[in-house]
C-alpha cells in the first residue's frame, strides 16, 4: 500500500477486525499505538542538528523592560543563543498584522514582539542550547531589569468598566435582540428568582505538554510538529507570520494527547521554535513547562445574573441572563454564554445581555463547551431555584416549559429529542423516588440529595475535503487534514469509509494530522465528525460510482444492464443486490482497467439554505447523585445518568467514552477546578497538579451514559451531530442542585470546595 506520508504512521485496525458498521461499539485503531509508545507526539520526534529551546517567562504582570542580561546564561556551556525582543531577528510580516484562523478581534499577541510586558508568565525570552538541560540551566541565569507599572486583574473590582463586545469572531453570534418586554412581564409575575452566580477561571491542563519541533531541511524547508487542533492552522499562521510561502512549511499533528480548545490557537512555543529555527537555520525544538500552561489563555472569570419570572402552574413568564467575564488588553474573547437562555425554554420575554471587561491577562481562549459550561449552569441552578419555588418537581418544570421551536428566533428544531433524554435518564436514575423537600434524606454523617439539570450545545457543520485511493491490493487509504485530539477521529472516518466501501476495517487507512492532505477545519466546536465525516461519506460514494462504472464495461459484465441503485458493496465485493452471488472483487475491477491505483477527491459544503431554516442542537438531561459529609463539607458524586441527544451515534464507545470525559469535567467543574490569582502579583498562583485540583479515580463513582434516538439528516448525511462537548453541559448545574437538595444549601459559585458547601 502506497499514498501514506510514511511520517504519519496513520494506524490502522488490528487484523481481523473484519466488517464494521456504524452505530455499533469499535475500539479505537490508534489505541495499540498510543498504549505501546508508537504513537509520537510533536515533543518526540527526533532531528539531527536538534537544538532545545526553553522559555524565560515575565514575573511582572505590567510594565517595560528597561534593561537584560544574558551574559551568565551565554557563558553556559552549550548554550548557543539567547533571543529577546531586543535582538530577535527582524522579520517584516511579524511587525504587520497576521492572525490564525480562530483569533478573536482585536490584535493578537506576539511574543518577544516589544519591551512592553502585558502580563505575568509572558514569555521573555528563548534560550537555545544543545541540550535541554544546559538550556533550562541557562534559562534561570537570564535576569531583566522591569519597570513595573500597577496591574489590574480582578474582574469583580472593575465590572463597572463593562463594555459590549463587537461581534467579530467567526461562529459568535451577539446575543439576540430582546424577545417581548422582559422587565414588565418579570414585574407582573407572581413567582419570581433573582440570583448571582460566579465562576472563576479554569485551565485546559492536557496530558501532554505543549511542545514544536521544527524540522530545518538543508533547502530551509520546515518540517513542524505541533501541538495543535488543526495543522493546517498553524501551517497559515507560521507562513503569515514569518513570511514564508505555503510550500516552505509543513505542519503535523498526526497524534494531539488533549486539548480541550487550547490548541484551538497556534501556542507561543510554535512561535518560538519557528523564530529559532529561523535565526539559527538549524532545528529546534520548544516545551513548555505546565506552569508555562498557565499562560497562554484560560476559561474566563465570569459573573452571571439570571432572573426568571412563573405563573404558580410554572408556565415561565420571564427570562434574563446577563454575563459578564474578562478578556486581555488586546483582543475581545467573546463565548456564547447567555445566548442558551433564549434556546432551551418557550417563553415570550426573554433579554440576554453579555459584556465583557480588560484585565492584564492574556486573552481566553475556548474550552471544552466554551459558554454552556458557565451559561447553562446559571440558567439551570436559576430553573431549579424557580422549581423550589413553585413547590414543583425540577424536572416538572422543565417539561411544562418544552420549547418545541426555537424561542427568540422562533425556527424548528432539526431534530430535538430532549423530551426522550429526560424519560430515559429519569427512568433509569429512579428520579420519580425522590422526595421534594431538601434535607430529607440522610446516612451516617452523609446527607444524599438529587439533582437533575438540562444540557445543550451546538450541532455545526463546516466545509471539508477529503481524498481516497482504492490500491490494487485491496487496501483504501482516505485522506484529511483532520486531528484526532483523543477523540476517536481515525476511528470513526475509518468506520464511515469502511462501511461504504463494504471493506474490512484494517483494510481501511485513514491518515489525517499533516497540513499538505485535503482541507479540514480545526476539531473543535464537536464539528469534526459531521463534518469531515460528511467528506469521507461524500468521496466514498464517488469511489463506488467510479468502480460501478468499470464494472459495467467489464466484459461479460453482470452489471451491464444494473443501475447504481442496484449495487451494493460488501465484503471486498461489488454485488447486485438482488443476487448477492453475482460480484466482482473491487480489486478485479481496478486489474480489469488496468489500475493500480484509483482516486477520487471531495469537496464537501454544507447545505446551510436548507440549514439556516433550522436550529440545530445537541442536548442531554442529567441526573446526580451527591452525599455531603456534613462534618467535613466533602462532597462526593456517587451516581451520573447522563441521557444524550447527539443525532446518529457513529460508534457508540467512542462516544461513550467522550460523554463519560464530558461528564467528568463536569464534576471537576462542580467541584475542583479553579485557578486563583494573587491580585498583588496579577499571577495564577496555583498553576501545576499538586494545588489545581482534578478528579482521581477516586472522585469518580457510577457513570451511566444512555443516547436517545436521533437521526439528523439536516446537520449531516450521516444523520449525526457531535459528542465533544455536550457531555460538560449542565452537570455542573446538576451536582449544585444536588448538593442544595442534600443540604438546604443553594451554592452559586463553582468550584464548590468543602469552604462553601458547610
Ligand atoms: Mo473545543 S473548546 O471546540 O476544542
Amino acid at each position: 500500500m502506497t499514498d501514506l506520508i510514511p511520517a504519519l504512521r496513520a494506524p490502522s485496525a488490528d487484523a481481523g477486525t473484519g466488517q464494521v458498521r456504524t452505530g455499533t461499539p469499535v475500539s479505537r485503531v490508534d489505541g495499540r499505538a498510543k498504549v505501546t509508545g508508537q504513537a509520537q507526539y510533536a515533543a518526540e520526534y527526533p532531528a539531527t542538528d536538534l537544538a532545545y529551546g526553553v522559555v524565560v517567562s515575565s514575573p511582572a504582570a505590567k510594565g517595560r523592560i528597561v534593561s537584560l542580561d544574558t551574559s551568565a546564561a551565554m557563558a553556559v556551556p552549550g548554550v548557543i543563543d539567547v533571543l529577546t525582543h531586543a535582538n530577535r531577528p527582524k522579520i517584516r510580516s511579524f511587525d504587520i498584522a497576521w492572525k490564525d484562523m480562530t483569533a478573536p478581534a482585536g490584535s493578537p499577541f506576539k511574543p518577544l514582539h516589544t519591551d512592553r510586558i502585558m502580563y505575568s508568565g509572558e514569555p521573555l525570552a528563548l534560550v537555545v542550547a544543545e541540550t535541554f538541560e544546559a538550556a533550562r540551566y541557562a534559562a534561570s541565569l537570564v535576569t531583566f531589569e522591569i519597570a513595573e507599572e500597577p496591574h489590574e486583574t480582578a474582574l469583580m473590582s472593575h465590572l463597572d468598566r463593562a463594555y459590549k463586545p463587537k461581534p467579530l469572531k467567526a461562529g459568535y453570534e451577539p446575543p439576540p435582540d430582546e424577545k417581548g418586554d422582559t422587565d414588565a412581564a418579570y414585574d407582573a409575575a407572581p413567582v419570581k428568582i433573582d440570583a448571582q452566580f460566579y465562576s472563576g477561571v479554569e485551565h485546559h491542563n492536557p496530558m501532554e505538554l505543549f511542545a514544536s519541533t521544527v524540522i530545518r531541511d538543508e533547502d530551509g524547508h520546515l518540517t513542524i510538529y505541533d501541538k495543535t487542533q488543526s495543522s493546517q492552522n498553524s501551517r497559515w499562521y507560521v507562513s503569515h507570520a514569518f513570511g514564508l510561502s505555503k510550500d516552505k512549511v509543513t505542519v503535523r499533528n498526526p497524534y494531539v494527547g488533549g486539548a480541550f480548545g487550547s490548541g484551538l490557537r497556534p501556542q507561543y512555543q510554535l512561535t518560538l521554535a519557528v523564530m529559532g529555527a529561523l535565526h539559527l537555520k538549524r532545528s529546534v525544538r520548544v516545551v513548555l513547562t505546565r506552569q508555562q500552561m498557565f499562560t497562554f489563555g484560560h476559561r474566563p472569570e465570569t459573573v452571571q445574573r439570571v432572573k426568571l419570572a412563573a405563573e404558580q402552574d410554572g408556565t415561565l413568564r420571564a427570562i434574563w441572563h446577563q454575563a459578564i467575564a474578562e478578556t486581555s488588553p488586546i483582543e475581545d474573547y467573546v463565548e456564547v454564554v447567555v445566548n442558551w437562555s433564549g434556546l432551551l425554554y418557550k417563553c415570550d420575554n426573554i433579554k440576554l445581555d453579555y459584556k465583557l471587561v480588560k484585565l492584564d491577562q492574556y486573552t481566553p481562549i475556548d474550552m471544552r463547551a466554551p459558554g454552556a459550561a458557565h451559561g447553562v449552569h446559571a440558567l439551570e441552578v436559576a430553573m431549579d431555584e424557580l422549581a423550589y419555588e413553585l413547590k414543583m418537581d425540577p424536572l416538572a418544570l422543565r417539561l411544562k416549559n418544552y420549547a418545541e421551536r426555537a424561542p427568540v428566533e422562533d425556527k424548528p428544531f432539526s431534530s430535538k429529542a430532549l423530551r426522550e433524554c429526560y424519560e430515559l435518564g429519569a427512568k433509569k436514575f429512579g428520579w420519580d423516588q425522590r422526595p421534594l423537600e431538601p434535607r430529607s434524606r440522610k446516612e451516617g454523617t452523609e446527607w444524599i440529595g438529587w439533582g437533575m439539570a438540562t444540557g445543550v450545545w451546538d450541532a455545526m457543520q463546516m466545509f471539508a475535503r477529503a481524498s481516497a485511493v482504492l490500491h490494487a491490493d485491496g487496501k483504501l487509504v482516505v485522506s484529511s487534514a483532520a486531528t484526532d485530539i483523543g477523540t476517536g477521529t481515525y476511528t470513526v472516518m475509518g468506520m464511515i469509509a469502511a462501511e461504504a466501501m463494504g471493506m474490512p476495517l484494517e483494510d481501511v487507512t485513514f491518515q489525517l494530522g499533516d497540513s499538505t492532505l485535503p482541507v479540514a477545519p480545526i476539531e473543535g466546536g464537536s464539528s469534526h465528525v459531521a463534518t469531515v465525516g460528511s467528506a469521507v461519506a461524500g468521496v466514498c460514494e464517488k469511489l463506488q460510482k467510479t468502480l460501478f462504472k468499470h464494472a459495467k464495461k467489464v466484459a461479460g459484465s453482470p452489471f451491464e444492464d444494473a443501475k447504481f441503485k442496484d449495487v451494493e458493496f460488501v465484503a471486498g465485493m461489488l454485488r447486485l443486490k438482488r443476487s448477492p452471488a453475482t460480484g466482482m472483487a473491487l480489486t478485479a475491477i481496478l486489474n480489469d482497467a488496468g489500475m493500480v491505483r484509483l482516486e477520487e477527491k471531495y469537496l464537501m459544503l454544507p447545505n446551510m439554505l436548507k440549514q439556516r431554516k433550522y436550529r440545530r442542537l445537541t442536548h442531554s438531561a442529567v441526573f446526580v447523585e451527591v452525599r455531603v459529609d456534613e462534618e467535613t463539607g466533602t462532597v462526593r458524586v456517587t451516581r451520573v445518568t447522563s441521557a444524550i441527544a447527539a443525532g446518529r451515534i457513529m460508534n457508540t464507545k467512542t462516544a461513550t467514552s467522550q460523554i463519560v470525559g464530558g461528564v467528568v469535567w463536569g464534576i471537576s467543574q462542580a467541584l475542583h477546578e479553579e485557578s486563583y490569582t494573587d491580585h498583588r502579583l496579577g499571577r495564577f498562583m496555583n498553576h501545576n497538579f499538586s494545588e489545581y485540583h482534578v478528579p482521581v479515580n477516586a472522585d469518580i463513582h457510577a457513570l451511566d451514559v444512555i443516547f436517545a434516538e436521533e437521526d439528523d439528516r439536516i446537520v449531516s448525511r450521516l444523520g449525526a451531530k457531535g459528542v465533544g462537548e455536550i457531555g460538560l453541559v449542565g452537570v455542573s448545574a446538576a451536582v449544585s442542585n444536588a448538593i442544595w437538595h442534600a443540604t438546604g444549601r443553594r451554592l452559586r459559585s463553582t468550584p464548590m470546595t468543602p469552604d462553601k458547601v458547610l
